[in-house]
């Protein structure tokens, strides 16, 4: 095989090459079964085995607190746009939103169409160049939670403490799932897309505290209801058993390099070595964001001007960097860290930024 790529890509991502291998050995002839995995009933033991592996070791490794359910969705996150307001907003009740970029406007977006929301702080306003202090969000009366985007993955920018609020915190945490540990007791109900750190895209995992299952919207598909999943312990229907599955082999590789203490300090260094890398470029590479609220997942940087930036990329891309283009809708340069990015692929980018600053 050749040598592993250096991909920064935004999601689905860089896996860690033991989650890669584990599964192709054990592909065709699962546990000397003479079938494949994805070839055996959700219901049969070895699936079980599995699906209770991987929500135990979520549930040890992100230490969950015994009073939440870990429900696994398909949909990704984008179904949690909607299912949130879906099952939680009642007649009377609205739903508060964080305006920090994309992401929570995507979530805006789809909340709108399934109860009353409202922007309770917007960004907008300042390029989404930070996140919100808790005194700048301004909750109205019948207030049922406040949502906010732990990570904007398009913006690069993070919430460097979360916000307090007296009414229950949801949160889309996409792309910092499982890269930095979550003070619970601030927290409801959280949500991400595997595809980042976690695993094959297609997956949701909705981490909830199952007070929040009380007296909830029934009145709806059951696929969409939280409480059928969480008293299904998400086997409802068939599960994606090859996205749980690979996840599962993710975070038994997280769990033997340390758990979430070392991906968190991983995801400190990795960006600090890029940030410095930027900041000490005497203005050749800038980043766009408040400092307080840079992202550690997703580091976004432009270059002088479109052109140059155009350049960087192709040469970038030349030299073995992948995906290093900045989303569409924005431009610029974006190199996404996740947990399974090594070290090594941000030592060659920072190598070759220093290079081309050399020559142009
Ligand atoms: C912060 C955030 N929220 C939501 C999504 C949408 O995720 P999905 O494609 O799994 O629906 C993404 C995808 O990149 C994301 O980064």
């Amino acid at each position: 095989m050749r040598e592993r790529a250096h991909n920064f890509c935004a999601g689905p991502c860089t896996l860690p090459l033991e989650t890669l291998e584990a599964a192709k050995s054990e592909f065709v002839d699962y546990h000397d079964t003479g079938m494949s995995l994805i070839e055996m009933s959700h219901r049969s033991k070895e699936y079980d085995q599995v699906h209770m592996e991987a929500l135990a070791l979520t549930r040890s490794l992100f230490q969950v607190p015994d009073d939440f359910s870990i429900l696994f969705i398909q949909g990704g996150a984008s179904l949690q746009f909607g299912m949130v307001p879906m099952n939680l907003l009642k007649p009377g009740e609205r739903g508060a939103y964080v305006n920090s970029g994309s992401w929570a406007k995507g979530a805006i977006t789809d909340a709108a169409h399934y109860g009353e929301i409202y922007t309770a702080w917007d960004g907008s306003e300042d390029n989404y160049r930070r996140m919100p202090e808790s005194s700048e969000i301004e909750l109205e009366g019948n207030t049922r939670y406040l949502h906010i985007t732990s990570n904007e993955t398009i913006g690069g920018i993070h919430y460097p403490h979360y916000p307090k609020a007296d009414v229950p915190l949801i949160a889309d945490i996409s792309s910092d799932f499982m890269s930095r540990p979550l003070p619970w007791e601030q927290f409801d109900l959280v949500y991400g897309g595997a595809q980042k750190n976690l695993g094959p895209s297609g997956l949701g995992v909705v981490i909830l505290r199952r007070t929040l299952l009380e007296n909830n919207n029934r009145n709806m598909a059951r696929y969409l209801r939280y409480d059928i999943h969480d008293a299904k312990d998400s086997l409802f229907n068939t599960p994606p058993v090859f996205a749980i599955w690979m996840m599962g082999k993710t975070l038994s590789w997280m769990k033997q390099k340390g758990g979430l203490a070392a991906m968190a300090s991983a995801a400190a260094e990795k960006s600090n070595m890029l940030y410095s890398s930027i900041d000490n470029s005497e203005g050749f590479y800038n980043s766009p964001v408040d400092p307080s609220c840079r992202s550690q997942t997703n580091v976004v940087f432009r270059l002088g001007s479109e052109e140059q930036e155009k350049n960087f990329i192709t040469e970038a891309t030349a030299a073995g960097l992948y995906n290093l283009k900045g989303h569409r809708s924005v431009g610029g340069c974006r190199a996404s860290l996740y947990n399974a990015l090594p070290m090594k692929s941000v030592i060659a980018l920072v190598d070759f930024m220093a290079d081309f600053k050399q020559q142009h």
